[in-house]
């Protein structure tokens, strides 16, 4: 075999964690290449990493970079890592003579603590681009964790300007004349059905863009059209808005996947968690502001005092039963206070 094309090929990852810290580790003194040096969890590529596989294409095995360093890191670290992407590469020539070119990805923390396997690799830590000035790194993997960073914050920018013009679009609708509701439903409902679907998504582990994006825009089918069907129309004008507004496609059709399940009295299933938590939020509104049903009861449906009382306790009750656990464990307080104003679950009117 001609010895000048013979490389190995090494894949490391630049692991990033929810707080935008980065993880390295120390090379043992032992390691023949770059001992006692810090470095980032990877591992050398072999053809055991595919050949026992099945075949992705009737001659290919596809995403082999990506498998082996899902591996290497868990193997290495024991955290697993998700969304895995390129960030560069380079060669080397290893102490024995050996090529080696090193494939550099980038990888989120998904879950689990560090836990090192000692024999390569004796210590650890999470770093951000400051503190890991401090630390004696391998040549270059200071750059290559400076150009992550920069792809994030980049991707934080895009974001939250997206989630920007999506909630300033449904503030306008709300504004104009044409709004079935006015503009109320923006503070009494909208607001608080993001602020729920936050906290939610934080404590389950949700994606907050998808979660954010479906909150804000979940009733619009409503504002724009009425009530009836708004589950349908406020996808279908989501879709247009977030396409116009250039959001990838995949993405899209997760947002119009929780607007078009989030109604209780609808039966679709939901399938993701972003769905369940926005259905949450949605009846947890109800208990930031009963003063907007119970207007809605009094002036929209002219209801009495006595049935407008007893319609939104009603209504609350049926929201709370609906709720998830977790739900209901963050708005139980207010749902006690809620039924000690309307009468009580046992109906009286007090
Ligand atoms: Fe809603």
């Amino acid at each position: 075999m001609d010895d000048n094309k013979l490389h190995y090929i090494s894949v490391t990852g630049i692991i990033r964690n929810k707080e935008g810290k980065y993880l390295i580790c120390k090379r043992s003194e032992n390691e023949k290449a770059f001992p006692g040096k810090w470095c980032v969890p990877g591992g050398k590529l072999e053809k055991n990493d595919f050949i026992n596989n099945p075949k992705d294409t009737s001659d290919h095995w596809l995403n082999v970079f990506e498998k082996v360093l899902d591996r290497e890191i868990f193997e290495e670290t024991k955290v697993k890592i998700k969304n895995i992407g390129y960030v560069s590469n380079l060669a080397f020539i290893r102490p024995n003579g050996f090529s080696t070119v090193i494939i550099s990805l980038f990888g989120e923390h998904e879950s689990g603590d560090v836990i090192l396997d000692k024999e390569a690799l004796v210590d650890y830590a999470w770093v951000d681009l400051e503190e890991v000035k401090n630390y004696d790194l391998i040549e270059n993997i200071y750059e290559q964790i400076k150009k992550v960073d920069n792809y994030f914050k980049d991707g934080e920018v895009k974001k939250e300007n997206i989630i920007k013009k999506v909630r300033e679009f449904v503030e306008e609708e709300c504004k104009k004349p044409t709004s079935k509701y006015g503009y109320e439903p923006y503070e009494g409902h909208f607001i608080p059905v993001v602020k729920y679907s936050k906290i939610l998504g934080e404590r389950l582990n949700a994606d907050l863009e998808i979660l954010e994006i479906a909150a804000w825009l979940h009733d619009i089918g409503s504002i724009i059209n009425g009530r009836e069907n708004h589950h349908i129309t406020g996808s279908e004008i989501a879709e247009r808005k977030l396409t116009e507004l250039n959001y990838p496609a995949e993405k899209i059709k997760q947002v119009k996947h929780c607007i078009l399940t989030h109604r209780g009295s609808q039966d679709i299933i939901r399938e993701t968690i972003e769905a369940q938590i926005l259905a949450d939020a949605d009846s947890m509104s109800h208990f930031d502001n009963i003063v907007g049903p119970l207007k809605a009861a009094l002036v929209y449906e002219g209801l009495d005092q006595f049935e407008a009382n007893n319609s939104v306790k009603n209504k609350l009750i049926r929201s709370y039963n609906k709720l998830s656990k977790e739900a209901k464990h963050i708005i139980k307080p207010k749902y006690d206070a809620a039924m000690l104003l309307l009468g009580g679950e046992n109906g009286i009117y007090t």
